[in-house]
């Protein structure tokens, strides 16, 4: 073998040796456990508190709590939008009704990461211009977030 290529063959030989020195330190214990992610990760993303309780606990089959805000929830534009996405994740409220959740978060920029127009939307979604619309007044003066074209 030329002794050029030799050389190149034993660096190539040397980076592969490395590479697998290396690889056995970083790579977690559990890697490929059950395919090509960590297996500890099921039990650990398995024992993430659970934080929303999905819509149909505020109302619907099991409980009529929140009947009127949720019969014209489900009925409007905003249906898509789900309770929690607004009022955060509620479901200690759910499993015990006097732990209150947070009020909801009912400033413009809130309503306003769906809304303000941006060039990158949909032409079709409703957007507005923050600097003209609603005259700076919260967007609940006017629009029911429940339903919002309750105005
Ligand atoms: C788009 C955001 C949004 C969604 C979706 C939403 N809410 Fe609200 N909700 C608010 C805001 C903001 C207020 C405060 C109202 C105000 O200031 O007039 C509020 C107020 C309330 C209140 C307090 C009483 C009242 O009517 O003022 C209840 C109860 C409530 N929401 C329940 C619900 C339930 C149940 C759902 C789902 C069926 C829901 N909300 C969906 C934003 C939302
Ligand atoms: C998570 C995204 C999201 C948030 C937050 C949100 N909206 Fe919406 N909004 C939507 C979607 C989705 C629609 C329905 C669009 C459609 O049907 O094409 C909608 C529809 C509307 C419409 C009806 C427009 C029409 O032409 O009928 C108004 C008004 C509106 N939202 C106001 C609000 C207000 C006020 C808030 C804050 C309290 C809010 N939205 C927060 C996603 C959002
Ligand atoms: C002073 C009352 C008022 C306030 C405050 C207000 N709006 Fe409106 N909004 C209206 C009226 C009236 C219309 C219908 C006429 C129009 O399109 O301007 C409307 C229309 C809309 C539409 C539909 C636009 C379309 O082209 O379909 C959206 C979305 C909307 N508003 C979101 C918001 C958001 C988000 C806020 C808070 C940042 C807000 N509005 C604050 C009165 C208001």
């Amino acid at each position: 073998m030329q002794p050029h290529l030799k050389r190149a063959f034993i660096i190539l030989v040397l980076v592969i040796i490395g590479f697998l020195f290396v690889r056995s330190f970083i790579v977690p214990e559990s890697f490929g456990q059950y395919g090509w992610y960590r297996g500890d990760s099921v039990a650990e993303l398995r024992d993430i508190p659970v934080g929303y309780a999905g819509s149909a606990s505020c109302s619907g089959i099991n409980n009529e709590c929140h009947k009127t805000t949720y019969s014209i929830w489900v009925d409007s534009r905003h249906k898509t939008v789900n309770c929690e996405t607004c009022h955060g994740p509620s479901e200690k409220h759910v499993i015990d009704t006097r732990v209150m959740p947070e009020p909801a978060n009912d400033t413009r920029e809130f309503c306003g990461l769906c809304h303000f127009k941006r060039a990158a939307r949909p032409a079709d979604f409703p957007q507005i211009d923050p600097e003209t619309h609603g005259e700076n007044l919260k967007c609940a003066y006017c629009h029911n977030p429940h339903k919002p074209w309750f105005l």
